[in-house]
């Protein structure tokens, strides 16, 4: 298990460089955690570090926000307000075999419907009063590629 300390968003944003330029076509990655943990600014970090350079906000009503433009295609979803009917509306693995990066935000709602390969993110807030912007954040790969992944993540930290 990876478990890392972040102490700001920006540290958050590194982060999310380190997972862009260590990502690769048909990735899939998972980002768990409460609402405000951080999940859209660390999805905003990689965006940035592909070369996104217009704002990355939270799909939220849109369920899939797409940045084509980006160095590896993005698929941003958030299903947070997904109603059950609106789950056939999505073809999560056309999305899949498209060669960029798929990013979830609470993938939890449509759990039965992923595939057994990913990385799953998992931003935690760190009970501190006196510092509300620490964070844990934890990598759980699934799958032979994604275990290379979070290596090869923890290699650019370095
Ligand atoms: N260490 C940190 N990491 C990430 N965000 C932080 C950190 N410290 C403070 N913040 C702030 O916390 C907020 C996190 O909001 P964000 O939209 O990224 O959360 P989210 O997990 O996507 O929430 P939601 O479930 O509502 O989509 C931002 O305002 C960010 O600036
Ligand atoms: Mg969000």
């Amino acid at each position: 298990m990876t478990k890392l300390e972040i102490n700001s968003a920006a540290e958050m944003k590194k982060i999310g460089a380190a997972i862009a330029s260590t990502a690769k076509p048909h990735d899939l990655l998972l980002l768990n955690g409460d609402l405000g943990a951080g999940k859209t600014t660390l999805t905003q970090g990689i965006g940035y570090a592909l070369g996104v350079r217009r704002p990355v906000k939270s799909p939220t009503f849109t369920i899939v926000r797409e940045y084509a433009e980006a160095k590896l295609p993005i698929y941003h979803m958030d299903f947070y307000r997904l109603e059950n009917s609106d789950l056939s509306s999505i073809d999560l693995n056309s999305y899949l075999s498209e060669p960029g990066l798929v990013i979830i935000e609470w993938p939890e709602v449509i759990q039965g419907y992923l595939p057994d390969q990913y990385l799953q993110v998992v931003i935690r807030r760190v009970d501190d009063s006196w510092d509300p912007t620490k964070r844990t954040l934890e990598f759980r790969p699934q799958g032979k590629r994604n275990e290379l992944w979070v290596k090869d993540i923890m290699n650019k930290l370095q």
